[in-house]
């Protein structure tokens, strides 16, 4: 046991003379507003895009399917736990999302460690940017199939790689972010979706951060008019509820629900959880203006700070060494805003940054005030 103590001290000590160590922070969201540490302050930290997650509609869906069907649900969906409220969820995901057919997972995470294994294993190719999400790598490790990273964004190199490596494997699959999480910048899918034809390769776009956003609010297949056969996402961000799912053929739905592990050994979502994402899809389906609004205001704080123009809601600053994100993020504290260092592992080492999550509800002025803050005290220009 003295051990095992001195172990976890060891490596946290090292983590915090790198500026590495992370802890979670009590915080008490209303809305786009925080309460942190003391102190109130407008947050640009959320990935509630469309500010969902406190809207009506959604929290009287949940507590109408509280009182119907309590707040869990009791097993795995293949045993008891696939209450009615799904069928209408992935039917609603598979509309949206011009698919066959749509199943729902535990959360992103769970999907793609599900889906991933589910389509390929030892002895097939998957090639998958960089840059991709952490899910995305983890779910690759675990299939078993020889992984190839190529160069962010750059489909030129996947094709390189999937052209010198693809003979003798049965299955090739690429797999790219739809909107790089902390990037914002959407993955060239035309360009892969060539790639993907001409090597018989499958091509999924994970879209957590699109859906909602771009591709007027389906996602970034459709900002780009690319035919992905598999569509990935989270009920988790714009959303503003919990949960992961798959849009796919109803061939391929089918064989996640009797052979993505954590489909089969993970609990089915609370019913809450589900109706409250399905009365999401349903304002993103029919609220243009609501959808819009994100990128316009990322558009607005990007051109504000006179950086590249901004392809989703996400707008990186990036600082370099963790010390300067974490000081940064420090001094947006101190007025009044709550943006947070984003520092490796989740980033490339001297990448580390201030990630902006421009929302519908912020207000104008106050993106504006930012900006001039970020420009005269962060980046001093
Ligand atoms: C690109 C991407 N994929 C997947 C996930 C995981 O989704 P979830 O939070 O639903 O597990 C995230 C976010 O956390 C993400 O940014």
């Amino acid at each position: 046991m003295g051990s095992l103590d001195e172990f976890a001290r060891a490596k946290l000590a090292g983590l915090e003379r790198a500026g590495l160590r992370r802890a979670p922070v009590v915080t008490d969201r209303e809305g786009i507003w925080v309460e942190r540490e003391g102190c109130r302050l407008l947050s640009f930290s959320c990935n509630d895009y469309l500010n969902l997650s406190r809207h009506p509609a959604l929290v009287e869906a949940a507590i109408a399917a509280t009182h119907r069907y309590g707040v869990g649900a009791g097993a795995s969906r293949l045993v008891t736990g696939n209450h009615p409220l799904y069928d209408e969820l992935e039917a609603r995901l598979a509309r949206l999302k011009g698919s066959e057919a749509a199943c729902v997972f535990g959360s992103g995470y769970l999907a793609n460690t599900g889906i991933i294994p589910a389509l390929v294993g030892p002895g097939d190719l998957i090639l998958i940017d960089e840059l991709s999400h952490a899910c995305i790598h983890a779910g690759a490790k675990l299939s078993g199939a020889t992984v190839l990273p190529y160069r962010h964004a750059d489909a030129a190199h996947a094709q390189t790689l999937i052209a010198a490596h693809r003979s003798g494997k049965p299955h090739a699959l690429i797999v790219t972010d739809g909107v790089f999480s902390m990037d914002g910048d959407l993955a060239p899918l035309p360009q892969l979706a060539e790639v993907a034809q001409r090597y018989d390769a499958w091509l999924l776009a994970d879209d957590a951060h699109g859906l909602g956003v771009v591709g007027a609010g389906r996602g970034s297949s459709f900002a780009s008019g690319t035919d992905v056969p598999l569509q990935m996402g989270t009920l988790s961000k714009a959303i503003g509820a919990y949960g992961g799912y798959l849009c796919a053929s109803r061939a391929v739905i089918d064989l996640m629900r009797t052979r993505a592990r954590t489909f089969i050994y993970s609990t089915g979502l609370p019913p809450p959880v589900v109706a409250a994402a399905t009365a999401a899809v349903d304002l993103i389906e029919r609220d243009r203006d609501l959808v819009a609004a994100p990128l316009r205001k990322a558009k607005a704080f990007a051109r504000a700070l006179a950086l590249p123009e901004a392809q989703s809601a996400i707008v990186p600053v990036i600082l370099g060494e963790a010390e300067a994100a974490v000081a940064a993020s420090r001094l947006l504290m101190e007025e009044g805003f709550l943006v947070v260092a984003i520092r490796p592992p989740t980033v490339p080492a001297g990448t580390a940054r201030l990630r902006f999550a421009l929302t519908a509800q912020h207000p104008d002025d106050e993106v504006e005030r930012l900006a001039g803050i970020v420009r005269r005290r962060v980046l001093r220009r």
